[in-house]
């Protein structure tokens, strides 16, 4: 079978298990597990940010700093089809007591005049804004990434604003390869990020929180009521620390991979694809007319697993989990199936 479904699907390799298997361990609800302390270490120097915490996924990721920067009964701004929105279970509301305010945006991006209009700081009897929360890449909009310039316009709203900014970059490693910004760069325009492992770097589990030493400090404490204080975590942070050493300068690989499915689907009549929205490693393809869920299906049968995500829409994933040669046949197989 060809995985396109997601980049989570993708396995440790032999060298990432050995890497697991090899790990310093100690109990790190103590804080002394040395793998997960150098993971936190290694993630806060490449991010140049004060501190860095290891949770166990980019959802918890999220809503740490939603809890702590977002608070009960105040208002977060976010891109109206953000995962923290729509695919996070309502944890935004349920736990952190944080109403969302969805902002359009093309591509993800929210631009500061649609932010604007949306923060609420004077009168007594309205919730008041408390928090802006991005995401690059931003996933359902389909991998698009925010470039320096839009970074900087939301950035210099949220200072003036005086409002802190969350950045869920659970691919920003993506992000990263595709524009050629460093992770510091993209982070320094915002408060606090969740930065996933397990993603398109190939970890079995985890995530990042970086940030300020203190917002870090309280997430420590917040991630231990949530059920997340791990004890010998250091066995997945050691599978961390090896992503991070050797899966992220082949993202771009990827990205490549990404493009060679739309070039494909192009060709084919059942498929509507909008190349120029393909950035990163993931293909929104719409299906006008035929039930994607038959094509899913189709698909399948014939060894390519792509996801439905509309009645008329399928996503498509590149990641370590499919090869050259595993695009190349992918691409064999959009091409002939007929609807
Ligand atoms: C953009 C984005 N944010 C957050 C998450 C949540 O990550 P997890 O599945 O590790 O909780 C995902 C998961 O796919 C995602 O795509």
């Amino acid at each position: 079978m060809i995985e396109l479904r997601s980049d989570t699907f993708t396995q440790p390799n032999r060298a990432m298990r050995q890497a697991m298997y090899d790990a310093e361990l100690g109990d790190d609800v103590y804080g002394e597990d040395p793998s997960v302390n150098a993971l936190e270490a290694r993630m806060a120097e490449l991010c140049q940010a004060e501190a860095a915490l290891f949770v166990s996924s980019g959802t918890m990721g999220n809503l740490i700093p939603l809890i702590i920067l977002g608070g009960r009964g105040k208002e977060v701004i976010l891109h109206e089809n953000a995962h923290i929105l729509q695919h996070e279970i309502g944890g935004v509301a349920a736990v952190a007591g944080t109403l969302p305010i969805a902002a359009p945006g093309e591509r993800g991006i929210l631009r500061s005049a649609a932010v604007k209009s949306r923060i609420k700081e004077t009168d007594y009897d309205i919730a008041h804004t408390s928090l802006i929360a991005i995401e690059n890449t931003h996933n359902f909009e389909g991998g698009t990434c925010w470039q320096k310039e839009q970074l900087e316009e939301i950035s210099t709203l949220a200072r003036y604003k005086n409002l802190p900014i969350h950045m869920d970059g659970a691919r920003c490693f993506n992000a990263s390869a595709a524009t050629g910004l460093s992770l510091s760069d993209i982070f320094s325009y915002c408060t606090t990020a969740n930065l996933c492992l397990s993603k398109g770097l190939g970890a079995p589990v985890g995530s990042m929180i970086v940030g300020p030493k203190e917002i870090i400090h309280e997430s420590r404490r917040w991630r231990k009521i949530l059920g997340g204080g791990m004890r010998q975590a250091g066995v997945l942070a050691a599978a961390g620390l090896y992503a991070l050493e050797h899966n992220r300068e082949r993202l771009k690989e990827d990205h490549f991979h990404a493009r060679m499915l739309a070039e494909s689907l192009e060709k084919c009549s059942w498929a509507e694809v909008d190349i120029r929205r393909v950035e990163t490693n993931i293909v929104f393809v719409k299906t006008p007319g035929k039930d994607a869920k038959k094509i899913e299906s189709l698909l399948a049968e014939k060894g390519v697993r792509v996801i439905n995500t509309a009645e008329e829409e399928i996503r498509l994933v590149t990641s370590l989990s499919a090869s050259l040669e595993d695009i190349n046949t992918a691409c064999r197989i959009l091409e002939e199936l007929e609807m």
